[in-house]
């Protein structure tokens, strides 16, 4: 074994174990006769400590490593007689293995997330985003398992395409040609000179090449990352993020509810039960009843609501919007906020979008103005899944591309699925940012992704 972690340490260790333990110094306490060492191995939130007596080899050094220093400690497990904790190690052997100094950023005090996000690089080495990214990584792991669980298939669909799913054209180009002396025979950049002879971006959804497999698999999704050349700069928008798509054919629009309602709760539950140590510090160090809220909406139907009602109850909510209101307008995000925090005080459906406002590939209800579109808000983030069941009928779907300036030829592949074996299908993207943001009361998407990517920021 290379070396144990501080977890199964602190959680399972008995008393009288050799162990060796390797990691980071939080902090040294140097006295005369014995210093104590607080070992960070990001494994979990709390330190080890670490017990050097005087008459252990190079005492005197010991006490002079500095915060940020890596050690490698052998010892033996031991009862510990300071509060707050049960187990402490005592040291048989210290090796410093990288030194650091007083120039090490992270002193004990406390940073801002502002500052801390100028050193990207080393904040993982802190206790808020030692426990954000415990909490992404686990969340990550149950996301797999909720749908194996269910016998979805997952696929891996392409970062680069030549396709843009929601027709916002908001995409990254993705290109080989020369940025000083691109072809430009006709006075515009000649794209089949490029290297897929064609104009290429990064993918704003996985939704369209989801759809294809759902066709043969039913039941699929996709986790994968996401790029949307929005010029926002919010505190929920990012640049490059991460998104879960389930796909489901032989579904509709409830069924896609269901689905969506299942799997935010299975998370919410998972968390509580999984990451108990790292949310308890959320609820202690950044958002008060954080545990009660998450506990609440993990035992809680969610309620459903028709867009048309929600701009009706927002015409006459008491207070004055910055934006206005009214039957087919896109809901700004202080809307969403308001429906789901003060109307209905908890996670909610919106469902049958007016269709001008809406992606092509959502299916038109029987009405002639609205789409089965279904949005999860939540208290707090506001929107946090975007789904709909998609148009399975060739000629509405090719009607709707056509009005709104998408050329059906450019997915004839797509359309192909609506000539052979259609079948009523449904599907949602939950942006993962936004569920740990709702799920550790972190108010900033650049502080629970590892290197965000905002306008104007992509150092690390
Ligand atoms: O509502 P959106 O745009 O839906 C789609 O992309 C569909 N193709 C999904 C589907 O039906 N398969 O995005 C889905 C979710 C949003 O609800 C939000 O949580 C997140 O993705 N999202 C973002 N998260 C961070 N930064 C951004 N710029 C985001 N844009 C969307
Ligand atoms: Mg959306």
């Amino acid at each position: 074994m290379r070396q144990n972690r501080v977890v199964d340490l602190l959680q399972g260790g008995e008393c009288g174990t050799p162990v060796t333990v390797k990691g980071w110094v939080r902090s040294v306490r140097a006295g005369r006769e014995i210093a104590f060492i607080a070992l960070n191995d990001g494994s979990c939130l709390v330190s080890l400590q670490v017990v050097v007596e005087k008459s252990l080899e190079g005492f005197a050094e010991i006490c002079r490593i500095a915060t940020g220093s890596a050690v490698a400690v052998d010892g033996t497990l031991r009862q510990s007689p300071a509060e707050g904790q049960t187990l402490e190690l005592a040291a048989g052997r210290l090796e410093l293995i990288g030194a650091a100094d007083e120039a090490y950023p992270l002193q004990k005090k406390r940073h801002s997330f502002e500052y801390l996000r100028t050193i990207a690089h080393l904040r993982p080495r802190t206790n808020t985003f030692g426990a954000v990214f415990r909490v992404r990584s686990s969340l990550a792991h149950a996301v797999h398992r909720f749908f194996a669980e269910r016998g979805f298939l997952y696929v891996h669909t392409p970062i680069i395409t030549a396709s843009d799913c929601e027709g916002a054209g908001e995409m990254f180009r993705v290109t080989t040609l020369s940025s000083q002396a691109p072809p430009l025979p006709a006075g515009t950049v000649d794209c089949s000179e490029d290297f897929f002879g064609r104009p290429t971006s990064l993918t704003v959804s996985g939704q369209l090449e989801g759809e294809l497999f759902a066709q043969a698999f039913a039941d699929i999704y996709t986790f994968g990352p996401t790029f949307r050349a929005e010029n926002s700069n919010t505190a929920r928008h990012a640049a490059e993020f991460w998104m879960i798509e389930p796909e489901m054919a032989f579904a509709d629009l409830l069924d896609d509810a269901r689905l969506a309602e299942d799997f935010f709760r299975y998370l919410c539950r998972h968390v509580l039960e999984n990451c108990s140590e790292d949310m308890t510090f959320f609820d202690a160090q950044i958002e008060k009843g954080l545990l009660e809220r998450v506990r609440r909406v993990a035992d809680s139907a969610f309620e459903i609501m028709e867009y048309s009602e929600a701009v009706r109850r927002l015409e006459h909510a008491p207070v004055s919007f910055q934006f206005p209101v009214a039957w087919g307008v896109d809901l700004q995000s202080e809307h969403e906020r308001y429906i789901t925090e003060k109307i209905v005080n908890g996670p909610v459906f919106l469902i049958n979008y007016p269709q001008d406002i809406k992606a092509f590939y959502m299916r038109q209800n029987n009405d002639g103005r609205t789409v089965a579109a279904m949005d999860l808000l939540v208290p707090k983030v506001g929107e946090i899944i975007g789904g709909s069941q998609r148009e399975e009928r060739l000629d509405l779907l090719t009607e709707r591309m056509l009005a709104t300036g998408i050329d059906p030829a450019a997915l004839w592949w797509y359309l192909d699925t609506r000539r052979w074996g259609s079948t009523p299908h449904a599907g949602f993207g939950l942006g993962f940012e936004r569920l740990i943001m709702y799920l550790t009361g972190m108010e900033n998407i650049r502080d629970v992704i590892p290197f965000p990517r905002t306008p104007r920021h992509a150092e690390f």
